[in-house]
């Protein structure tokens, strides 16, 4: 961040920010970029949809590009076949499609895949197909999984662009908890969108205009006009705004002096913007400091007030005809409301735009400045309705229209609330600030207390840096564990319970393996270079590669769905299959060179999978706890 002073200081700031976001966006989007999907993964699927696109090209009903492998289905933990089921693959969509039996459909892909060299087994159960997918193919595919430190991502959606607005928190307030949830998700998403080949423009829409900022300037006019605006601190600040903001509902001269204020803000009084600056700077540099402990970082600070001035003139230019029944224009007042079920004000009675005048004008300038593929809002689900209703006035207006390229998708990325152990909801909770900051630091103190229990020898700051990555990463996993719109509870003591599906879980098993390579010795690690065996020599070594197979297939879908939570689930599920594999299939001092070799291979495997996997949802690694 420079040093600016004035408004006009921190406005060139901000247009150096977005021509530098302008220019990577533009070259990351005309970038080649690579896939990097599991070889096995991609034949076992082309092979299925090859065979049995052949085998029904017959029948006159199939659509030919019916997906076959998309499908294609875990089969049950419990199901007892007696032989290692890879993949079932219910016919039942696929028999609709031809209009016949599902059974009679399912033996049909049995015979069809049998033919295949891939598979070790196939046998129908009823209207399923169950398939074996033979080592070999597995086996040949491994070194690239240990190899590639860009093992998983895929260019599915290389040339595209994303804006995505996450964050966002209120200039003048403190980064309460409140904004930990979309922060977290936000960030995530941004990195999983990366690594299926989107371009990603991260925009961080602070709330830094509005009435509340007359009220602000009002209250240090009124309780500390002793201290010069540009030498109070963020303490002093947030304590006459709250004490403005009480006695405001009780005097109308504090109404009418904060709305005094933010009126002479709005036609850009030299002295008030540059006290706005002040306030602005104080919130950046702590809300910096979140970001930087948490290890999110933002393209674009483009705040509501850059749309100010826009936003006005947008309003008066909406094409009113094209608009009726959805945006009513008062004749009697400058007011303009958007119809709906929850009516959405633009611009109020007195003339002010309002938040939803800045959104609109920034669905303008996003789309003007980027001409983005989508633009996401990673916002909390109670503000869902209200972006409907700013996505379709958008839309009507012709807002989201690009020069010979679709319309901007506008997307709505919600998630539920964030609570306390007991289900309240956390910022409101009786006893704690809801400041960010403090519910941070008290997860990482018990991380400290954790990993000083674990670790008596480690001096403090080795003990230290631990703790700040495990509590960050706990409280990360936490959050992205679960499904984005139920709601998540922050249990502390839970979030950093081993056995508990939390991160110490899974950082235990990346400890487990890297603790093993570390302990390679020289002679070990040359058994590396010879051939590795034709097949595992146990079904959960078998399990683990599949499972390591199907990164890329997990991070399309995460993508798909926008949803992080997938991700962890295939951790989690990765991590139980380590369990056993950890166990029973020794490495060290084994005299089998190629048994080693595979087996090491799978150890690098697995600790390259789940340091990437932690990276997209933004957990730092630690092979240490
Ligand atoms: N500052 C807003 C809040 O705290 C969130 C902004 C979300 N993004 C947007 N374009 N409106 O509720």
């Amino acid at each position: 961040m420079t040093d600016y002073q004035t408004y006009e200081d921190y406005r060139e700031d901000l247009q150096k920010q977005i021509k530098g976001a302008v220019v990577r966006a533009k070259i990351g989007v005309e970038a080649v970029k690579e896939d990097h999907e599991s070889a096995a993964a991609k034949r076992i699927r082309e092979e299925i949809d090859n065979l049995l696109e052949k085998h029904f090209s017959q029948s006159p009903q199939t659509d030919t590009s019916f997906a076959y492998s998309a499908q294609l289905v875990s089969p049950p933990k419990n199901a007892k076949v007696g032989w290692t089921v890879d993949y079932a693959l219910p016919t039942f969509a696929i028999s609709r499609q031809l209009g016949r039996n599902p059974v009679d459909v399912a033996g049909e892909i049995a015979d069809c895949l049998k033919d295949s060299d891939l598979f070790a087994r196939v046998e129908t159960s009823g209207p399923y197909v169950n398939i074996g997918v033979k080592d070999s193919l597995l086996l040949e595919s491994l070194n690239s999984l240990a190899d590639d430190p860009h093992y998983g991502q895929v260019n599915d959606h290389q040339h595209e662009l994303a804006v995505i607005d996450y964050s966002s928190p209120n200039v003048a307030k403190p980064f309460g908890v409140n904004h930990l949830r979309t922060t977290i998700i936000g960030e995530s998403l941004s990195r999983i969108f990366e690594a299926v080949g989107y371009t990603v423009v991260r925009d961080n829409h602070l709330g830094d205009w509005g009435t509340q900022f007359g009220n602000l300037l009002a209250a240090h006019a009124e309780y500390a006009p002793e201290i010069p605006f540009s030498q109070i601190d963020m303490d002093t600040l947030n304590r006459i705004y709250v004490r403005f903001s009480q006695e405001m509902k009780t005097s109308d001269a504090l109404k009418r002096k904060g709305q005094e204020y933010f009126s002479r803000l709005e036609k850009g009084d030299a002295l008030l913007m540059e006290n706005w600056v002040h306030a602005l700077k104080l919130s950046l540099a702590e809300f910096q400091a979140m970001y930087d402990r948490l290890g999110v970082k933002f393209d674009t600070f483009i705040g509501e007030a850059y749309y100010v001035n826009r936003s006005y003139e947008l309003i008066a230019n909406l094409p009113k005809e094209k608009l009726r029944g959805l945006v009513e224009f008062s004749d009697e007042s400058p007011a303009v409301v958007i119809n709906g079920q929850h009516p959405v004000v633009v611009i109020t009675g007195d003339g002010y735009g309002v938040y939803a005048a800045r959104d609109l004008a920034t669905v303008d300038f996003r789309v003007q400045e980027f001409k983005p593929e989508y633009i996401f809002y990673v916002v909390g689900e109670e503000q869902a309705s209200y972006f409907q209703t700013i996505f379709e006035v958008a839309k009507q207006a012709g807002l989201t229209k690009r020069e010979s390229a679709n319309d901007t998708e506008l997307e709505f990325i919600g998630f539920g609330l964030l609570l306390d152990k007991d289900g309240k909801k956390l910022s409101t909770r009786k006893g704690t600030s809801g400041k960010l900051e403090d519910v941070l630091d008290a997860v990482e103190l018990r991380a400290t207390e954790e990993t000083k229990k674990r670790n008596p020898e480690l001096d403090d700051n080795s003990v230290r840096l631990i703790a700040r990555k495990v509590s960050v990463g706990a409280v990360i996993w936490n959050d992205l564990k679960a499904d984005r719109v139920s709601s998540v509870r922050f249990d502390i003591d839970r979030m950093l319970e081993l056995g508990g599906d939390s991160v110490v879980d899974i950082l235990y098993t990346f400890s487990r393996s890297t603790s093993i390579l570390n302990k390679l010795s020289v002679a070990e690690l040359t058994s590396l270079e010879t051939d590795l065996p034709k097949t595992f020599s146990s079904d959960h070594e078998h399990r683990l590669a599949l499972k390591l197979s199907e990164f890329s297939i997990v991070i399309k879908r995460a993508a798909a769905a926008r949803s992080p939570h997938i991700l962890a689930g295939y951790l989690s599920e990765l991590a139980q299959l380590h369990g056993r594999f950890y166990e029973e299939s020794r490495v060290i001092g084994i005299d089998d060179k190629a048994l080693a070799a595979m087996r090491i291979l799978l150890h690098r495997a697995y600790v390259n999978v789940i340091s990437s996997g932690l990276s997209l949802m933004n957990i730092p690694v630690t092979d240490r706890l």
